[in-house]
């Protein structure tokens, strides 16, 4: 098991824009590898290679814990190809915010089209949780973090809080 750093909040390369995959070469598996370890002995949802400072299009995802059906899905080179109209509001956390949770506005549904680790390019219609994990995490690809989805007001309640994050970061 080999566990990474978790880049938190306050850290810049959270806000960079990651790079698409050439070549699922063995430091590309490597890199999944390593986050699949890191994700399960932090109990996440999902992970993103730029939280663990690796500027790569790629992000897994592991709803096993809430859902027997499910195990580690592996996302590489994302492109989100429709959302559904629909909205939910669903309570969000990200391990690069500990102990930080918001209600999220996103969409209900998520077309997905990528590249598992393979090389065999898919394409899935998800809903419910997945759908959520999916749009979060790929989020983090753009640098795009959940709390730039919350009201401003929302915000400002979490201000003290994001400072004393970025400032042990
Ligand atoms: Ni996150």
């Amino acid at each position: 098991m080999a566990e990474q750093r978790i880049v938190l909040y306050g850290d810049p390369v959270l806000r960079e824009k990651a790079a698409p995959v050439d070549d699922i070469d063995q430091e590309v598996k490597d890199l999944v590898s390593n986050m699949v370890d890191t994700l399960k002995m932090n109990h996440g949802l999902g992970l993103a290679a730029p939280q663990v400072g690796v500027l790569k299009r790629v992000f897994i995802v592991d709803l096993s814990s809430v859902d027997l059906n499910e195990t580690v899905r592996v996302f590489i080179n994302p492109e989100i190809l429709t959302t559904s109209k629909e909205k939910v509001e669903l309570e969000e956390g990200c391990l690069s915010f500990p102990g930080i949770y918001q209600s999220i506005v996103r969409p209900a549904g998520v077309r997905v089209r990528a590249t598992g680790l393979d090389g065999q390019q898919f394409e899935l219609g998800l809903g419910g949780l997945t759908a959520r994990a999916v749009l979060h995490e790929n989020d983090h690809l753009n640098g795009v973090l959940f709390i730039d989805h919350i009201s401003p007001f929302a915000r400002t309640l979490l201000r003290g809080k994001l400072k004393r994050l970025a400032a042990a970061s």
